[in-house]
């Protein structure tokens, strides 16, 4: 194993606040040195390496943690987001689209678009993903997709409980204890965790809660979707389960929020949903007052936000949700890290998986002073540059 220098970094965040400033652990003048796939040490610069890259004085951050996708389908619904820029509303429906397109394609396909997708992530500067099933709704579509997701994340995520397929129109208890017991026995081997679409439309609350019970006897760990589309009863039942994590939260009750404070359970933003179904975004700022913890994801999926930027999704939360760019960027890398119970990941500290991004801009706040450029010099997984952008890498 040989040790690799990023050098004359102008500005590191290494999310670490006994390493340096602030919350974000800001070391100015850095050299970040890897030794294989781990972080070895944060130094000043002009450290001694077996390969040193002069990074000239450009900002480095961690990799951003995706901790909501849906990566794994086939074919896309640009109709419905036209008509949802008309006024349409979203609906959970239009989920059965996708299964429709994704039930019909072969493994080499399904896995050749995921790996493409996978490598958009990449040159947006994400460097671990989550994936859920969820486009297939029987119980060898399912255990195919939480297979495919598994290729390519050590997090996937077994979501049967998406929508009541047609084949049970009007039987959705049957459904449930399908989901429930055949389908995951077929699925709980490929993956870390289990999700439920707790929402009108989708699963009610004790139905996401039998399906999310049987997930964790069978050794999963547990997330949820809540209140997208309306108050319910989503973050209520995640925290009261123990989720890692709920998911959306577009629409916050008091209760919602004292629930999410005194737990441990994550609140995952997706403010690129709101944004693409026309909905209010959430509240961000109510959430951190009361000392809850945020991710923010971009929930990449052919309904509901088809982007895989995360720097997107930062310009929102600062813009829209009431967030501090230190803020979103934090919930973005540790947050997403914390919402996977993932403590290798989302931060750039001795022992840490090394993954770091590397901007074309001195600081952070371009992520959101400069919407929609691309500012990904450079992405570093497990150690290695696996993104360069040809024109914006090596630093001139
Ligand atoms: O997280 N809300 C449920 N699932 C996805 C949307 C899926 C779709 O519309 O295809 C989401 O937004």
């Amino acid at each position: 194993v040989s040790a690799l220098a990023l050098d004359n970094i102008g500005l590191l965040v290494t999310n670490d606040p006994a390493l340096g400033a602030g919350p974000l652990g800001i070391v100015r003048d850095a050299a970040l040195v890897f030794d294989g796939d781990r972080v070895a040490a944060v130094e000043r610069a002009g450290a001694a390496a077996d390969e040193r890259i002069d990074v000239r004085d450009r900002c480095v951050i961690p990799g951003f943690v995706d901790s909501h996708t849906h990566l794994v389908f086939a074919g896309d619904r640009a109709e419905e987001f036209a008509a949802r820029m008309a006024g349409a509303p979203y609906a959970p429906g239009g989920i059965w689209n996708t299964v429709t397109s994704t039930r019909e394609a072969g493994d080499a396909d399904l896995r050749g678009l995921t790996e493409a997708r996978r490598r958009e992530a990449l040159r947006a500067g994400i460097t671990h993903l989550e994936i859920k099933s969820g486009y297939a709704l029987d119980v060898p579509g399912e255990a195919r997709l939480c297979a495919l997701a598994a290729e390519v994340t050590e997090d996937a995520t077994f979501l049967g409980a998406h929508l009541v397929p047609r084949e049970y129109e009007g039987r959705p208890d049957d459904y449930v204890a399908l989901v429930s017991g055949e389908m995951l026995a077929a699925c709980a081997p490929h993956v870390r965790w289990i999700d439920a679409f707790c929402e009108r439309g989708a699963f009610d609350a004790d139905q996401a809660r039998a399906v999310l019970e049987a997930g964790r006897a069978a050794g999963l760990g547990l997330r949820i979707h809540a209140n997208q589309l309306g108050l319910g009863p989503g973050v209520q039942v995640g925290v009261e389960l123990g989720a890692a994590s709920a998911d959306h939260c577009t629409y916050l009750s008091e209760g919602d929020v004292e629930a999410f404070a005194g737990s441990e359970t994550v609140a995952t933003l997706l403010p690129a949903t709101d944004f693409s179904t026309r909905q209010p975004y959430p509240d961000a700022r109510r959430l951190l007052d009361a000392g809850a913890t945020i991710a923010l994801a971009t929930n990449c999926n052919p309904g509901s936000s088809n982007t895989t930027s995360t720097s997107f999704c930062i310009a929102l939360a600062v813009r829209e949700l009431g967030m501090t760019a230190e803020e979103a960027l934090e919930a973005a890398t540790s947050g997403g890290a914390r919402a996977l119970r993932r403590p290798d990941l989302g931060r750039l500290t001795p022992g840490a998986r090394a993954d770091a991004v590397v901007l074309a801009a001195p600081s952070y706040t371009h992520l959101v002073y400069r919407p929609g450029v691309p500012l990904i010099a450079a992405t570093a997984r497990a150690g290695r540059l696996e993104w360069r952008d040809p024109e914006l890498w090596p630093p001139g």
